[in-house]
């Protein structure tokens, strides 16, 4: 976890240091802190617990001059947060700084080593070891490019690293797990977390790979590997722009993804559609026609989107399931080398879905990340990346990302059966859900109607219900959702956004399974939302009627054309007809703006949700 940002550059670097921590703080929010190397050449360091502006606040009175500089944003994963566990840290002369994200596992034995051999901590972090490291190295006579080559070598974990040393117009930095990327500019040059640190400064970027050891500088950067040859790395261009990652009138960017989600719909599936079939030009046409069954590895959001994928799957007779990443990396399920391993991964840097994906790849199986980070560790871990293409997303919640997993995961389905069906390989289905369904909608292979749920998902954001209905509901003691089909982890999500940015209780089910326990806490207190999707709601109607009849008040969401439904529950967000694989998209956008107006009115931290991060690179 936590955002680093480094710049080594012309003028002062201290504003675009924390403009970078400002547009890492979805990283984490607990403590944000700089160290530059000043003008007379030693190290001013300024670290503060909270988020950037209480640096900012810090940084007021005491201007830090000096153009080489790094910066951190920090989510606790040792040591509580406060100041005193802010990065940067420093070794006991104050000579040498270190940010840094991910996870050192042989911290405690270090740490014994150094304090035997004399050195003082002040933090309970991980980190501090590796400042002291450097010092060690560096009073030995080591020059500072081998005092770091030296300590980064006895660090077992995760990390991206960057450190700045007195006297030193370098910055220092590695990976190994944790995300790092170079960015080239004019003035300056930048290492960061990810993109957004540096994007108003520049567009040119180089995805850095484990074991690279980058030394920076105003003039220029150079890569070399562990044993200090040098490596060759692509520069890329970002296509989005800086503005694309900021709030503009908006007061969150939760709302802004939760509207961009036509938009980022339309990115995700451009092109990828061809008389009535979907085509991903990242596969050549009989790439993956062998696949005999596929498994989903993701966490959270990315599960439920994982979820709704592998029932599209199915429907299209292709054996599919999704698993929980942090239970799959270490209690794998058995696989074949025709067995299609796809990680769903918004940020492509989750350690769980890192570490299920790394499983897989030690199996016979293919890998295959579904992300929407270009340059991610998943991306570039698995044997092939299909890539959304949502655009940035900066609030810690996923929305845009969901919808736009699930219209991949579909492009992916309909791509699956295509090879399938030229073998002739279909496994029968029981029942054939390519048939028309009870309620009319008809399901298989209209993949085109992808093309028309951007417009559907405008219907809904400009949609005013929700905000109402999350303030005639404000006082209930508890939302359960519930859905089937696609409705379900549609009901999961709806659940997760609720539970994470209003902090009440929330909890989703099968709609079915109600009544197989969750029943017993349902009282007048409890709003049930159910999902709808124009598939099986007859059933799901019983669900309903059962919950209702314990007195709690049902929110329906579902088709514009669901009548009896509508004249069931209580109160019902519509949208308009879409097929009944497609609706738990449109579902979604209306319980995500469920979720916002629910917090919005309890006045949470919409953005940056209490202990939460947008990017969970530990397991
Ligand atoms: C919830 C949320 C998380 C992420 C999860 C996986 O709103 O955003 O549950 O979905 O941490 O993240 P990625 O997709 O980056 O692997």
């Amino acid at each position: 976890m936590c955002g680093i940002v480094a710049r080594a550059g012309f003028g002062d670097a201290i504003d675009e240091l924390l403009a970078g921590l400002q547009n890492l703080e979805y990283r984490g929010y607990d403590s944000a802190g700089v160290a530059v190397r000043d003008e007379s050449g030693g190290i001013s360091v300024c670290k503060r617990e909270g988020e950037t502006d209480a640096l900012e606040a810090a940084l007021e009175d005491r201007r830090l001059g000096g153009a080489v500089g790094i910066g951190h944003t920090r989510w606790s994963t040792h040591g509580a947060p406060s100041d005193a566990n802010a990065h940067p840290h420093t070794d006991d002369t104050n000579r040498v700084a270190i940010v840094h994200n991910g996870i050192i596992r042989n911290h405690d034995a270090l740490r014994s080593e150094l304090r035997d051999a004399g050195h003082e901590f002040t933090s309970e972090t991980d980190t501090e070891v590796i400042p002291h490291l450097v010092a060690a190295a560096l009073e030995d006579g080591a020059g500072p490019e081998a005092a770091f080559h030296e300590a980064t070598e006895r660090l077992a974990g995760s990390y991206a690293i960057a450190m700045v040393v007195d006297g030193e117009d370098t910055i220092y930095a590695t990976r190994n797990g944790s995300p790092l990327v170079l960015g080239i500019g004019e003035n300056a040059n930048y290492l960061a977390s990810d993109v957004p640190a540096f994007l108003e400064f520049t567009d040119r970027v180089v995805y850095l790979e484990d074991d690279d050891v980058v030394a920076l500088d105003a003039d220029g950067y150079q890569i070399t590997d562990q044993d200090g040859t040098p490596v060759d790395r692509t520069v890329e261009t970002v296509e989005w722009s800086a503005g694309d990652a900021r709030k503009g009138v908006y007061s969150h960017f939760m709302r802004k993804e939760i509207d961009e989600q036509p938009v980022s719909l339309r990115q995700t599936v451009d092109g990828r559609i061809e008389d009535g079939r979907s085509v991903l030009e990242e596969f050549p046409p009989e790439y993956l026609d062998d696949v005999s069954d596929v498994v989903f590895v993701a966490c959270g959001t990315s599960y439920h989107a994982a979820m709704y994928g592998s029932t599209l799957l199915r429907r299209r007779g292709i054996q599919a399931t999704a698993l929980r990443a942090n239970e799959f990396a270490h209690d794998p399920m058995p696989v074949t080398d025709r067995t299609l391993v796809v990680a769903v991964t918004q940020s492509g840097e989750t350690a769980d879905t890192l570490a299920s994906l790394r499983a897989a790849k030690e199996s016979p199986a293919r890998t295959l990340a579904v992300t929407n980070v270009v340059g991610s560790s998943a991306a570039r871990e698995a044997d092939d990346a299909l890539f959304i293409r949502a655009g940035p997303e900066i609030g810690v919640a996923a929305t845009k990302t969901f919808s736009s997993q699930v219209a991949a995961l579909a492009l992916l389905a309909d791509h699956l059966e295509t090879g399938r069906t030229a073998q002739s390989e279909d496994r029968e289905m029981w029942p054939d859900t390519t048939e028309a369904t009870a309620d009319g909608g008809v399901e298989g292979t209209q993949i085109d109607e992808l093309g028309t749920l951007p417009d559907a998902v405008e219907t809904v954001v400009s949609d005013g219900s929700a905000a109402r209905l999350a303030t005639q509901y404000a006082e209930a003691e508890s939302y359960f959702f519930i859905g089937r089909g696609v409705g379900y982890p549609v009901a999961l999500e709806g659940a997760l956004k609720f539970k994470e940015i209003t902090y009440e209780h929330a909890e989703g089910f099968a709609a079915g399974e109600l009544k197989h326990g969750p029943l017993a806490l349902v009282t007048p207190a409890t709003v049930v939302v159910a999902v709808l999707t124009g598939r099986n709601d007859e059933r799901t109607l019983h669900n309903i009627r059962e919950a209702q009849s314990r007195g709690a008040p049902v929110i329906g969401v579902g088709p514009a054309s669901a009548t009896e439904v509508r004249q069931t529950v209580d109160d019902y967000l519509e949208f308009p007809d879409v097929n009944p694989n497609l609706a738990g998209v449109l579902a979604n956008v209306h319980l995500q703006l469920l979720a916002y107006h629910a917090a919005e009115i309890r006045d949470r931290a919409i953005d940056k949700p209490r202990n939460l991060a947008k990017s969970v690179t530990v397991e």
